[in-house]
């Protein structure tokens, strides 16, 4: 009788340690939110860090997604030394250095499907996922729908001036000289030419 108390209980212990370590490891149980939770295999998925487009507790404008540092070089991208509505200047200053070989196409093509597509859309006709398919909770604004890309408005603006929008961004478009370099944003100019002619020949 003793006997099988005991080896119930030393099953029963054993069975919670067993749960415990486990719901330790996979966080569903935290020591302390400020601390890493003990992990048996840390795989450093859980860590104290900004996520892009989370809303931020430590930063005064509650916004994750930080620009660059003053005075400091950007690892990827490159700074750009206009401001948005500086575009007239942009018009002598930018110059497309890249011919539209199928090379740099495909680098804009590669550079758009990875950054542009969830709102530009494949197309870049501006009916991408985040328009279209991001369900929203009532009474929630949605992103607005971005400018067709292969309107006849940007078609009629120069390379400088693509290149300028995105170096520096217009209204809603955020800039990505940050994150794409000078090359890669000439590249993705070129694209959109491209899209361009692509949808003129679709009609
Ligand atoms: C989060 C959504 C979003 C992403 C991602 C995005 N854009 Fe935009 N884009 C917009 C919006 C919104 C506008 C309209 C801005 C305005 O009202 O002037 C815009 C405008 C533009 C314009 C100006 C078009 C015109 O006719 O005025 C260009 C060019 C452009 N985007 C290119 C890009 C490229 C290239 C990428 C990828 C590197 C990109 N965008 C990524 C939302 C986005």
């Amino acid at each position: 009788m003793n006997k099988n108390i005991l080896k119930w209980s030393l099953m029963i212990f054993s069975s919670l340690l067993l749960i415990g370590a486990i719901m330790l490891q996979t966080g569903v149980i935290k020591f302390y939110r400020a601390f890493q939770p003990f992990e048996i295999i840390a795989d450093m998925d859980n860590q104290i860090k900004p996520s892009p487009q989370k809303e931020s507790s430590f930063f005064a404008d509650s916004s994750s997604f930080r620009s660059a540092i003053e005075n400091t070089v950007p690892k990827f991208g490159s700074k750009y030394h206009l401001t948005d509505l500086e575009y007239e200047e942009a018009e002598f200053e930018n110059k497309n250095p890249l011919e539209p070989t199928e090379r740099v196409l495909a680098r804009g093509k590669n550079r758009f499907e990875t950054f542009c597509v969830p709102c530009h859309n494949y197309d870049g006709k501006g009916n991408g996922v985040i328009i279209t398919k991001v369900k929203l909770k009532e009474g929630e604004e949605g992103f607005p729908a971005p400018a067709n890309l292969t309107r006849e408005f940007t078609r009629t603006i120069s390379d400088a001036r693509i290149f300028h929008i995105l170096s520096a961004g217009q209204n809603l478009m955020f800039p990505v000289n940050y994150k794409l370099s000078e090359t890669d944003r000439w590249a993705l100019v070129h694209y959109i030419r491209k899209l361009q002619k692509d949808s003129y020949i679709q009609k």
